[in-house]
């Protein structure tokens, strides 16, 4: 059996950063759940489909073809043999892959080619339902969080990084939309499995979180050597 770590948690709570720093401690693939998302909704908006309009979207996870490779241990996420990765960060792409996944047609397919790829190597799955749907046996289980006014201060200065300089009130406003609409919708909906171990990241440094979750890998896996 591979070794399969699951991360869920909120927008802004770290797990793409955190979910690497494991992964590349413990030499293992980083799969970000939330890009193949985003790869669709990125399909569904060049298509001129409403994101809300539930037929039309499923009928687009057929069509899309989204894939997932690793080069150099780093994940790219491709539309049939075109790399997205860099396209798929925008608010426009967010906003719509929130939208998106709410379709059970959409997350029944994108949780099968999940699992196939946790069947095959040792992976750290991050996303909203790792924990609760995809991999409900996985041996660890994190559920990783912040509070809301701090995720939209990381998200807002990792924003500035990049010249986008939207204000941070509304920063903190679209984070409460979507963790409304993560939380809110009837498919899987974003929570804490029950077997998760909580991590509130608030006051913790990114190598204070990484630290927590080996040592509990460990526990559980043994020390790799
Ligand atoms: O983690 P992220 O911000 O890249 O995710 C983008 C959207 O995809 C997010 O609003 C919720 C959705 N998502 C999901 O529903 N299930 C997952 N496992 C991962 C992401």
């Amino acid at each position: 059996m591979p070794m399969n770590i699951a991360i869920d948690g909120p927008v802004g709570a770290g797990k793409s950063s955190i979910a690497d720093g494991v992964a590349r401690r413990l030499n293992i693939l980083h799969l970000d759940t939330g890009a193949m998302y985003r790869a669709l909704a990125l399909y569904v908006l060049r298509s001129g489909t409403d994101p809300d309009d539930e037929a039309a979207v499923v009928a687009c996870c057929q069509k899309a073809d989204v894939r997932v490779r690793y080069v150099d241990g780093a994940q790219h996420t491709l539309l049939g043999e075109e790399d997205v990765s860099g396209l798929i960060r925008t608010g426009e792409v967010s906003a719509a892959a929130s939208a998106v996944s709410r379709w059970p047609g959409v997350r029944s397919e994108m949780v099968r080619m999940q699992r196939e790829i946790a069947r095959q190597a040792d992976t750290l799955l991050d996303g909203r339902d790792i924990g609760t749907a995809v991999l409900t046996d996985a041996p660890v289980k994190i559920y990783l969080t912040a509070t809301p006014e701090e995720r939209a201060r990381r998200r807002y200065l990792e924003q500035v990084k990049k010249g986008d300089m939207t204000p941070y009130e509304q920063v903190l406003r679209e984070l409460n939309a979507r963790d409304q609409q993560d939380m809110n919708r009837a498919v899987t909906p974003l929570r804490q499995a029950e077997d998760a171990v909580r991590i509130d990241s608030t006051n913790m440094t990114p190598d204070e979180v990484v630290e927590t979750i080996i040592r509990m890998v460990e526990d559980v896996y043994g020390r790799k050597s």
